[in-house]
């Protein structure tokens, strides 16, 4: 399988649809309720990231600075150099939309994106 391939599988594996929704920019994208979910950056600018940052709802989640991670490692999120945030198993309350902002080493914004996140599966029985 060469490169434009796993690239676009791994697109597929997060089922990534252009939004004709309220905010066209947004990508939604679909996660399965108890799996965990790689939130990937489209485009991601591999050679020249400085500070990498992910918001949910405005909030700071997750922050990787020059290989640093800045932020403390929640239970919920991971993130990754090359910019992908990991959701860990999640709930309903997990939708939502996610923003991240790449910039350069000289604090020049070079991609913004962000996430609608919705979430698929059987509600859990109540207990
Ligand atoms: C980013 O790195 C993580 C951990 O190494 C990996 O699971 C993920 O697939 C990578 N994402 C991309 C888009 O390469
Ligand atoms: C981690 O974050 C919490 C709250 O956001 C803060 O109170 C705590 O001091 C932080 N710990 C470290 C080691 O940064
Ligand atoms: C979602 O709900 C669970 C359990 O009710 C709670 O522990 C968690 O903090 C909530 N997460 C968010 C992002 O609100």
């Amino acid at each position: 399988m060469n490169l434009a391939c796993e690239i676009l599988a791994s697109f597929l594996l997060i089922f990534t649809v252009p939004t004709k929704g309220e905010d066209p920019e947004s990508i939604v994208v679909w996660g399965a309720l108890d799996h965990d979910l790689n939130l990937d950056i489209p485009g991601f600018p591999r050679s020249d990231s400085g500070d990498i940052k992910w918001n949910r709802n405005k909030n700071k989640i997750a922050r990787i600075k020059k290989d640093m991670p800045l932020h403390n490692e929640t239970d919920k999120y991971d993130m990754f150099t090359n910019g992908t945030l990991k959701i860990k198993t999640l709930m309903r309350n997990d939708s939502g939309l996610y923003e991240v902002e790449v910039y350069d080493s000289n604090g020049v914004n070079l991609l913004s994106k962000k996430f609608d996140l919705k979430i698929q599966g059987k509600s859990l029985t109540p207990k």
